[in-house]
């Protein structure tokens, strides 16, 4: 159980707060950089700040605040002119820096008007399709180039990038990234009574955890279970998966490797991203160059029209336990279990940052502004227990996960299959 004022102290992420401050020491993902090249403006509240993101005509970024300081118009309706942002309503005109440059209908020109209406501007840059935000004090730290940014599509690689907004505070969605065992009664247990209500074939995720253990590494934690049936020497045992403080979990197999990528909007709202690396044996590498040309970004449902979450796919399933906890749970009425030792271990290791920040030391994952270099992480390559009556298809059962949202995976699976019917044709033509 967690007092309410450190509960308060580990979830407020608004301006000032001690939460808020640590995660203003990070670049933060804030949108995809397909969505902004769809709509070039785009609002984001971020850190409890209601921002405007914004691709200007000469291809720079540029992240301000969104109230217009003329009267208060949201700049979030504004169009992107002349390397800058204007105001929808009488075209005030601002840069990335939010410095003030333009006051069309002024006259004379102020300029001390115009200092006076400086607004907010972030330092903002494109990384692996996403677009990140630093929202901290200058100057920022290097972006930490965690290994899967960096990746190249092609040769039968190829990105996805699924994105909801969750509505409950982020550390329930964090805390859930250190909680092994749900995924026997969640995603094994709970999903197969669903599963065969309709008749279905139940999934492989019921295995029972004989154990689980955790260990503190110096980017996070890395989590390892052992499930009956398996050995030390299985790699969910000896290699595990890291959770790369404060806010991404690494997760894959089977021709995957994930981020589950949570920033907090405000107190109640995170922003989630599925940022997926699907990699398809060489057989089928012709079919991903097929479906290149489509958007790698894609809005995941969750819900049912009713509100009710949808209990068809492994995500929708966590942010129904995510959301159901409340919009900020309370934690002094909670009774943590001998299973929850790594959300221990993550509060623990929060509080020791906040600790650290508050007295301006080094924290966690924040580079020297020089620091430039590739962060390689491991990850399981073993298969993720999806298989369970797909058939041949190396990629149908990732139809189980939110990438069946996707416009990328669902047409790779189809083509796949297609390539399978035509070789188990040509075989049976050959006899
Ligand atoms: S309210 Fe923005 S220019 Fe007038
Ligand atoms: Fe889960």
């Amino acid at each position: 159980m967690l007092r309410a004022d450190l509960n308060d102290r580990l979830t407020q992420v608004g301006p000032g707060t001690p939460m808020g401050e640590l995660y203003r020491r990070y670049w933060l993902p804030v949108a995809t950089e397909t969505d902004l090249h769809d709509n070039p403006v785009k609002r984001v509240r971020i850190l409890g700040e209601d921002l405007v993101l914004y691709a200007d005509d000469t291809g720079g970024l540029g992240l301000v605040s969104e109230r217009c300081p003329h009267r208060g118009a949201s700049l979030g309706y504004g169009f992107p002119e002349n390397g800058g942002l204007r105001c929808p309503y009488h075209g005030w005109l601002f840069d990335g820096e939010g410095t003030c440059l333009e006051q069309p209908n002024q006259t004379p020109d102020s300029p001390s008007l115009r200092e006076r209406s400086r607004i907010k501007g972030y330092p903002v840059r494109a990384l692996g399709g996403l677009v990140f935000a630093y929202l901290g004090e200058a100057p920022p730290p290097a972006f930490p180039r965690f290994d899967l940014f960096t990746w190249q599509e092609g040769e039968g690689k190829f990105r996805d990038i699924g994105h909801a907004v969750i509505p409950c505070n982020w550390l329930q969605i964090m805390e859930n990234s250190f909680d092994p065992t749900h995924v026997e009664w969640l995603h094994g247990r709970l999903y197969n009574y669903h599963l065969g209500r309709e008749g279905k074939e139940p999934t492989v995720l019921g295995g029972h955890h004989v154990k689980i253990a955790f260990d503190l590494v110096e980017y996070g934690i890395i989590k390892r279970r052992l499930r009956e049936g398996q050995s030390e020497e299985d790699e969910d045992w000896r290699v595990g998966h890291p959770v790369v403080f404060p806010n991404i979990l690494k997760v894959g197999g089977n021709g995957l490797a994930s981020f589950q990528i949570r920033v907090p909007m405000d107190d109640t709202h995170t922003l989630h991203f599925w940022y997926q690396w699907f990699e398809v044996p060489e057989r089928f590498a012709d079919q991903v160059d097929e479906i290149l040309h489509l958007p790698d970004t894609y809005p995941v449902t969750l819900q049912g029209p009713d509100g009710s979450f949808l209990m068809d796919t492994i995500d929708s399933q966590d942010a129904m336990v995510w959301v159901t906890q409340g919009g900020r749970t309370s934690r002094d009425d909670e009774h943590l279990s001998s299973s929850d030792q790594g959300i221990a271990m993550y509060r623990n290791l929060l509080r020791a940052q906040l600790d650290a920040n508050a007295n301006g030391e080094s924290v966690m994952n924040v580079l020297a502004p020089e620091d430039d270099y590739v962060i390689n992480l491991p990850q399981e390559q073993k298969e993720l227990g999806l298989d369970s009556g797909t058939g041949a298809n190396p990629f149908a059962s990732f139809l189980r996960l939110q990438s069946r949202y996707s416009q990328r995976l669902p047409e790779l699976v189809r083509r796949i299959d297609a390539v399978i019917a035509d070789g188990q044709d040509a075989v049976t033509s050959a006899h």
